[in-house]
């Protein structure tokens, strides 16, 4: 990613990493459990977390591997990681600065790779996958999750935009079918795809973004008008004070081939 794509960035989640920490979707979201259990992870395991966050998934994995290297391109985020591993007594976590799309990582590296809710902001995703697939052992395994959209373009245009507007540092989020042709097309074999869904409340999801009062004005005026297609998927529920809506994920395990 460009400098000024991961000066974004770093703006956007460094003054969130308390949020992201403490944030119930990321620290106990459904995909985190199920990512452990489709992936069963082994002891003698050299893992890499690719942007990790507050590192929810680094922290998930640490006690049943040897080894995770938490990376992400935000400093705090790191910070946070170490933080949350230093509380648990997790001894096995690194954390190291990283670019998602150009990996400081020796080709074959690791057993696993996991990257999970963040490749919806990577401006190159082909790119990182490439590198994700670099980065694994011949035999190594993908453990994936992000959120997903629906196939219709003008329609999964509209939920972007609604994204984009909460999160600048957001680039695009796509329907299952694009993931998983995109990581076929890194070199990788999915084993296993799941779907979920999750539940937000508007105001805990837009606060984590410090979005603006004129900016959260905007966001339900969208929700209010939204088109025909993304009704049933986003299923916005209107409260006194507030709206509820859904969003969905995708867990996607893929293998890197034997050489
Ligand atoms: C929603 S958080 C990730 C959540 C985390 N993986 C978890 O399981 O809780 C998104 C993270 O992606 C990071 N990020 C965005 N673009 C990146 C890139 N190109 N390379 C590495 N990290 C990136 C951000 O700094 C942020 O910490």
């Amino acid at each position: 990613m460009s400098d000024e794509q991961k000066a974004k960035v770093q703006a956007q989640f460094g003054p969130s990493s308390d949020a992201y920490a403490t944030s119930d979707v990321h620290a106990k979201g459904e995909s985190l459990a199920l990512l452990v259990e489709l992936v069963q992870p082994q002891p003698d395991w050299q893992v890499l977390d690719v942007a990790t966050g507050a590192g929810h998934t680094a922290l998930a994995f640490a006690p049943h591997v040897a080894r995770v290297v938490a990376t992400d391109v935000t400093a705090e985020m790191l910070q946070k990681t170490a933080e949350l591993a230093a509380k648990r007594g997790l001894t096995n976590i690194e954390t190291q600065p990283a670019d998602a799309e150009s990996l400081p990582f020796d080709d074959a590296s690791f057993d696993l790779v996991t990257c999970r809710i963040a490749f919806h902001h990577f401006p190159n995703p082909r790119q990182a996958l490439t590198e994700f697939a670099r980065a694994l052992k011949p035999g190594g395994l993908l453990g994936f999750t992000d959120n997903i959209t629906v196939p219709d373009r003008q329609a999964a245009g509209y939920y972007n935009a609604y994204e984009k507007l909460r999160d600048p540092s957001h680039n695009w989020v796509y329907p299952l079918v694009r993931l998983q042709a995109m990581i076929e097309d890194a070199g990788l074999k999915i084993e296993a795809s799941r779907e979920l869904s999750k539940e937000f409340e508007f105001h805990e999801w837009a606060d984590r973004q410090h979005a603006s009062a004129a900016t959260k004005e905007k966001l339900l005026e969208m929700m209010r008008h939204l088109p025909e297609l993304l009704q049933p998927f986003l299923a916005p529920r209107w409260a006194d004070e507030t709206m509820y809506f859904t969003l969905h994920e995708a867990v996607i395990i893929a293998r890197r081939g034997e050489e």
